[in-house]
């Protein structure tokens, strides 16, 4: 795909310099001296492309497209779509987005059109025909990077209709199935005309769960249905050109990403962790392994683009930090150790005026090749080409970790428990991180994803569970697979109904051999006492659930309150397999702990043994070849010892040295 290189560039936006010639000159200059190979052009180049309504001007593009070619540096080319010229949101109000204020927001900023509107929808598709056309035999042209960053949702008339006519085919026209789904009697919110079907909004509607997440289904639909129109014109006349759009972790608030990967041709991701910030770097690199994991497994493992990253600091938060020496490198390399295939970054020049002129770029202001951040940058292009090997290389997994977006829109909606603090991010990354520091490879997939090539599936607040996915749960522990539970998992359906019969859902009572009768939520700062089956104490906060045993054995107990005695960690067989619930939520070492002894006694092995504390691994597998890539993400020089083959790092005898936040690849035989 793309090549046979790893990809490596960024965001150009040379229209912004089009009254600087010798700035787009030099920018070829360095973008050779960086090793750069693809840039994406054209992202918010639609008031350049056409001044005026109906004039286009393709001149400037062309000499860009031109000069990358000349220069032997590949286009991502985009489609201007996510912010438009002044001149249409004037003459066309409909292409302005409404909010869940129900107000039509003025013309200004990026990313709030209406994608429901047919002039907004009939607008793009004319440019992007215009731009296939043109561009359909430059050799330039690589990619299509459709649009940039799609999020949020529209609220006007036009967008609500929609809503309604997507219900009544989800809902075979049916308004009692509907009624019925979304439990409307309570509070007398009946629907007796779909007419009277509005989004959900602080102005109105807000206590409807069901209404929530379908409104939010809703607007996965219509973002990928915005996206397919756009392609449908780029695939009629570049059918052999792959298109993508580059996603971000926040936007699958309103975004089901699972959904959309089945109509994009590649995944691309724009990532920008708070590097050195309290939490610590190695919560922060956690965070982002278990981001990158789940961009590989959207489309079972192929690679996955690093489309945007910053290779310094970004300038759009409370304290825009730098990325310390070795960052730079460290941070990219740390994307194509989970499956990335590239390293791209926003922007390759810092602008010179506008909201992000002070966010960190490969060419600073000043203008050179001699800055730290430049130096950095062109050693990773240097990396990248001697690693080119690993391209496109796989990675084996035994272990699972389930994400599921439509269960955190649930609970971020849910009122109960600790209502405006239920974590569900974060209790996934939780249990990430004890596989994560010992280097073990971890896939993070989905809940409709086969579970069957996995030896331990891990299930975090799997709040909503399908009757489908309770059966894949139990066939999988049946045969032979392990499966971890949490607390608040397996409650309610896909329209937020409370499974009936008790929890957890169904089967799932057998397969786990227990009842989780209620909950109690705990005020911030309480402890409760965990008791384990050999004497050690770990501690719960803020969920314990009162569990009883039909078949599972206990391997804790809670040590305090009404149900000390009674268990909160459970094992039980299972067919060939075995399911452990965990009751409560850790609030120190219980998961490490736990996870430790469960990965030694499957005997699954990491990518690496023996890692200092800061020190990760992950590995990738080609043709009989294991690529393990060792990243320090401490401040202190660390060493692993290893015997294998050195590809980039330095070798001490039996060692391998990893410098302050930097990183190493070793190469084996792959025996898996
Ligand atoms: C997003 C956008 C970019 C830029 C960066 C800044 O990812 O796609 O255009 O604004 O953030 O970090
Ligand atoms: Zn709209």
């Amino acid at each position: 795909m793309l090549g046979n290189e790893f990809l490596f560039g960024g965001d150009y936006n040379p229209d912004q310099w089009k009254d600087y010639p010798e700035i787009l000159k030099e920018d070829m200059r360095l973008m050779k001296l960086a090793g750069c190979n693809l840039m994406s052009v054209g992202i918010f180049s639609w008031a350049t492309l056409e001044p005026e309504e109906g004039v286009y001007d393709f001149s400037f593009l062309d000499s860009v497209m031109d000069r990358l070619a000349e220069n032997g540096i590949g286009a991502a080319l985009a489609t201007p779509s996510a912010a438009r010229p002044a001149w249409m949101s004037m003459k066309y109000p409909e292409v302005l987005r409404v909010n869940e204020r129900f107000e039509r927001i003025r013309h200004g900023q990026r990313h709030n059109h209406c994608y429901t509107s047919p002039v907004y929808r009939q607008k793009t598709a004319e440019i992007n025909r215009r731009l296939a056309e043109r561009y359909k035999d430059h050799p330039a042209l690589k990619l299509w990077h459709v649009s940039n960053e799609y999020n949020g949702i529209c609220y006007c008339d036009k967008c609500q209709e929609a809503f309604r006519e997507w219900l009544k085919e989800r809902y075979d026209g049916d308004l009692d199935k509907l009624n019925h789904a979304w439990w409307s009697t309570f509070w007398s919110h009946n629907y007796t005309d779909w007419s009277q079907i509005e989004p959900p909004s602080p102005m109105g509607e807000n206590s409807v769960h069901g209404l929530v997440l379908d409104w939010k289904r809703f607007a996965t639909h219509q973002t990928i249905d915005f996206y397919l129109e756009e392609v449908k014109v780029l695939k009629e006349i570049t059918p052999d050109v792959p298109a993508t759009a580059n996603w971000y972790w926040l936007a699958q608030r309103e975004l089901n990403y699972k959904e959309f990967s089945k109509y994009v041709d590649i995944i691309a991701w724009d990532e920008y962790p708070l590097w050195h910030s309290p939490a610590g770097d190695l919560a922060i690199a956690n965070e982002a392994a278990f981001i990158y994991n789940h961009c590989r497994c959207f489309k079972e493992g192929q690679p996955f683009l690093l489309m945007e990253s910053t290779p310094s600091n970004v300038s759009y938060r409370t304290a825009n930090g730098l990325k310390r020496p070795g960052m730079a490198v460290t941070t990219g390399l740390q994307a194509i150790a989970h499956g990335a295939d590239s390293v791209q970054y926003f922007q390759w020049r810092k602008s010179r005026g506008g909201m992000e002129k002070y966010h960190g770029a490969v060419v600073d202001h000043e203008g050179s090749e001699n800055t730290r951040t430049f130096r950095e940058v062109a050693e990773l292009g240097g990396h990248l080409k001697e690693l080119k090997e690993i391209k496109a290389a796989r990675t084996h997994s035994d272990i699972a970790i389930v994400y599921d977006a439509e269960s955190e829109w649930a609970l971020s909606d849910c009122f109960g428990f600790k209502t405006h603090d239920l974590q569900y991010d974060e209790t996934c990354f939780a249990h990430h991180l004890p596989f994560y520091r010992r280097g073990f490879n971890i896939d993070v997939i989905s809940p409709e994803d086969d579970f069957s090539k996995y030896r331990l599936l891990i299930l975090p607040m799997l709040h909503i569970m399908r009757e489908e996915t309770a059966e894949r749960i139990a066939a999988f522990t049946e045969q032979g697979g392990t499966v971890v539970m949490t607390y608040i998992s397996a409650y309610v359906n896909e329209t937020d109904l409370c499974h009936l019969g008790g929890f957890p859902a169904g089967r799932l009572k057998e397969v786990f051999g227990i009842r989780n009768e209620e909950i109690d939520s705990m005020y911030d700062g309480v402890s409760l006492p965990i008791k384990m089956a050999d004497g050690t104490v770990f501690g719960a906060k803020d969920y314990a659930e009162v569990l009883h045993l039909q078949g599972a054995e206990a391997l804790a107990v809670y040590d305090r309150d009404y149900y000390a005695g009674t268990p909160c960690l459970t094992k039980n067989r299972y067919g060939k397999g075995c399911a452990y619930y965990i009751g409560f939520r850790d609030e120190g070492d219980f998961l490490d702990a736990f996870y430790g002894g469960l990965t030694e006694e499957l005997g699954i092995a990491p990518a690496a043994e023996g890692l200092p504390e800061g020190v990760t691994a992950a590995s990738r597998v080609k043709e009989g070849e294991e690529y393990i890539f060792l990243m320090n993400f401490t401040a202190e020089e660390k060493k692993v010892s290893t015997n294998h083959p050195v590809l980039l790092g330095k070798r001490k005898e039996d060692a391998v040295l990893l410098p302050p936040y930097g990183t190493a690849v070793l190469k084996r035989r792959d025996n898996k």
